[in-house]
């Protein structure tokens, strides 16, 4: 039963409530979001980053005619200091034809999608130790068939210079590649490899993969948070340019702005390689393009998600906060200011209206994050006292480093806390009444990152109820956005995910739904509204396998499965609630570590096991007893 009182009033909504959060996570920009088609453009892969990485890692040689040696090279001779690695071609000049030659080919990441009738832009820089070293470019198909009249391209410079054309696709396959080779003798050197499609979102040049960036689009995120997550606070906080260019920085947005051949590339904590090709200005384009606020994440310099350590270099410190500062500027400093004027030179010469900046991301030391965290806002707030600064909760819903981060985050009179969990669908229904007891007086909460743990119905469900309960508390909740975000079919770190791709297609998940339903048709007021449901009286319960459904939305203890014969095949009472009991999926029972009993998805995961396990002789019989007062 609902009874809705018409005439009171609630909370207002925020215009804010509903954004999205947009991690390199899953390969969600190079190779997702970010429209280049090759991967490894500048050969700067390294066996250091990866065991599986070469620096020819996405190429593979291609011999049309003629032969000679592909090797990558870092000398004095490179494209520029932040971009060292390049390729070097040396030919041998045995083709005896004009179109004869040897170079490279590029899969993308897994095959390209090339759509028949749709153009292509390439490029490349090359500089050439002969008077002409001709290029020939050619799309092809799996089998190696020509999907385009080959573009011929004339390099003509000993210095370094950057030359283009454009592919027409006369056919579409969804396994495509990129194939340049070089004819003549000599050798020729090659950095920046690039093939886009010329159909990016809003036709921005180095832009955004369509269909992905309206998925987001259709959501109408009132911000986006970027770019992480735990690219943000993990790895070293060294600049490129320290001794030895290190490779596993956190995210350091200067370094992803400016012509992309000077951005280097970086190792990032989910374990690829990214070009920063979509880099903080595309950022700032992307939420403008889609009339969301930007919200950017740095680096606190106290490393988080399991990196337990702090930096206690004044100097560095100090360069990070500068860099807030510096960041600042870029986005809404006049087009004659130093940051501003890059924007500008970028393109975007009107500021990009930044409000809000977040300052770290999960951090797993509370004193040490907080110390820093009063230093970037003081010197953020002497400066721009207009813009928001915000903390974060640490990882998870609870515990003594949330509660600790809480406490110092009141105490500092922050205005806005960053909160973060991933728990099961049936913790999302149980805690409806989170923000309930929160307190009125004190911080803001920014729902920056949650999911309930799986893509399916139930979860998407379980989900769109907890939004109520933010909804109700709209007094303390400002802002929430689901993560993450995006997720490559066949290269994901992290389940489950909001919206799914392979590299031609999206599709969307069971919460993307949820999130759409609420952030296109927002309420602006809360009305306050009372349920009130009959208790299920059944129990214990004891049947087979039809009851699973039965047991998804409540926690149970003693729970019991057997066979007809008696055979226990999993027992568990879950005493002192320390565990929950929960499939693994792949035919094997699993108790998990975890704060409460509880059976939804672990239930149901079980009889599936059971069928797939063979086991289908057996006569399952599952006993639970609900929890009392469920
Ligand atoms: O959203 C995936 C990851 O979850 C984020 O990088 C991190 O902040 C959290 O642990």
């Amino acid at each position: 039963t609902l009874s809705v009182d018409a005439g009171a009033t609630g909370p207002t909504i925020e215009e804010t409530m509903y954004g999205v959060f947009f991690e390199d996570i899953n390969h969600a920009a190079d190779g997702g979001l970010y429209a280049e088609l090759v991967r490894n453009r500048s050969f700067e892969f390294t066996t250091q980053d990866n065991a599986s990485y070469t620096p020819l890692t996405g190429w593979r040689e291609v011999s049309a005619g003629a032969s000679g040696t592909a090797e990558v090279v870092d000398d004095d001779g490179r494209l520029n200091e932040r971009n060292r690695n390049y390729l070097r071609l040396a030919l041998n000049g045995d083709g005896g034809s004009a179109d004869a030659g040897f170079g490279l080919a590029n899969a993308g990441w897994g095959g390209i999608a090339l759509t028949e009738g749709a153009g292509y832009d390439f490029s490349v820089w090359a500089r050439t130790d002969q008077p002409a070293t001709p290029l020939t470019v050619t799309l092809r198909d799996e089998q190696g068939t020509a999907l385009a009249s080959p573009l011929t391209v004339e390099v003509t410079s000993g210095e370094w210079t950057r030359y283009q054309g454009t592919l027409t696709a006369d056919a579409t396959t969804d396994a495509g590649q990129v194939e340049v080779v070089a004819g003549g003798a000599g050798s020729v050197a090659l950095d920046m490899v690039s093939l886009f499609p010329q159909n990016t979102f809003r036709d921005r040049p180095n832009g955004l993969r369509p269909d992905l960036a309206q998925a987001v689009a259709d959501l109408e995120p009132s911000f986006v948070r970027f770019p992480g997550g735990c690219i943000v606070n993990t790895g070293t906080h060294e600049a490129y340019e320290a001794p030895d260019f290190p490779r596993e920085r956190s995210f350091q947005w200067k370094e992803t702005v400016g012509p992309v051949e000077e951005r280097p590339t970086n190792h990032n904590f989910w374990g690829y390689n990214q070009s920063y090709g979509l880099g903080y200005f595309e950022y700032f384009q992307f939420s403008e393009d889609i009339g969301a606020m930007p919200l950017p994440v740095l680096p606190a310099l106290v490393t988080g998600c399991g990196e337990n350590h702090h930096t206690d270099d004044p100097e560095l410190l100090q360069r990070h906060i500068q860099d807030a500062l510096d960041l600042i500027e870029f986005a809404n400093g006049p087009a004659d200011s130093t940051w501003g004027g890059l924007r500008a030179e970028m393109g975007h010469p009107e500021p990009f209206g930044l409000t809000h900046v977040a300052i770290g991301n999960e951090e797993n030391l509370a004193e040490e994050f907080y110390a820093n965290f009063e230093r970037f806002r003081a010197a953020i707030e002497a400066e721009y006292p207009e813009i928001t600064v915000v903390s974060n909760s640490g990882p998870g819903s609870s515990g003594p480093l949330f509660d600790d981060l809480w406490r110092l985050n009141t105490e500092g009179g922050v205005d806005m806390v960053d909160e973060h969990y991933y728990n099961d669908p049936g913790w999302f229904l149980e805690n409806n009444d989170r923000y309930d007891s929160y307190d009125r007086e004190g911080p803001d909460v920014f729902l920056g990152e949650y999911a309930s743990r799986d893509n399916t119905f139930y979860n998407a469900l379980a989900e769109a109820s907890f939004l109520t309960g933010l909804e109700r508390n709209a007094d303390v909740v400002k802002m929430a956005s689901y993560a993450p975000l995006l997720a490559m079919e066949d290269g994901y770190q992290w389940h489950p995910d909001l919206i799914w791709f392979d590299n031609r297609e999206s599709w969307p998940s069971a919460s993307y739904e949820v999130q759409r339903l609420f952030s296109v048709n927002r309420g602006h007021e809360v009305v306050p509204s009372q349920a009130s449901t009959t208790p299920i009286e059944q129990e214990p319960i004891t049947g087979g396998i039809g009851l699973g459904t039965w047991l998804t939305s409540a926690t149970y203890d003693d729970v019991e499965v057997t066979s007809a014969d008696g055979e226990t095949l999993f027992a568990d009472d879950f005493s002192g609630g320390a565990d929950r009991w929960s499939g693994n999926g792949n035919g094997s029972w699993q108790v998990v570590d975890g704060a409460y009993a509880q059976t939804d998805a672990g239930v149901e995961d079980a009889l599936v096991i059971a069928g797939d396990t063979g086991w289908t002789d057996y006569d399952l019989r599952l006993t639970a007893t609900k929890r009392s007062g469920q």
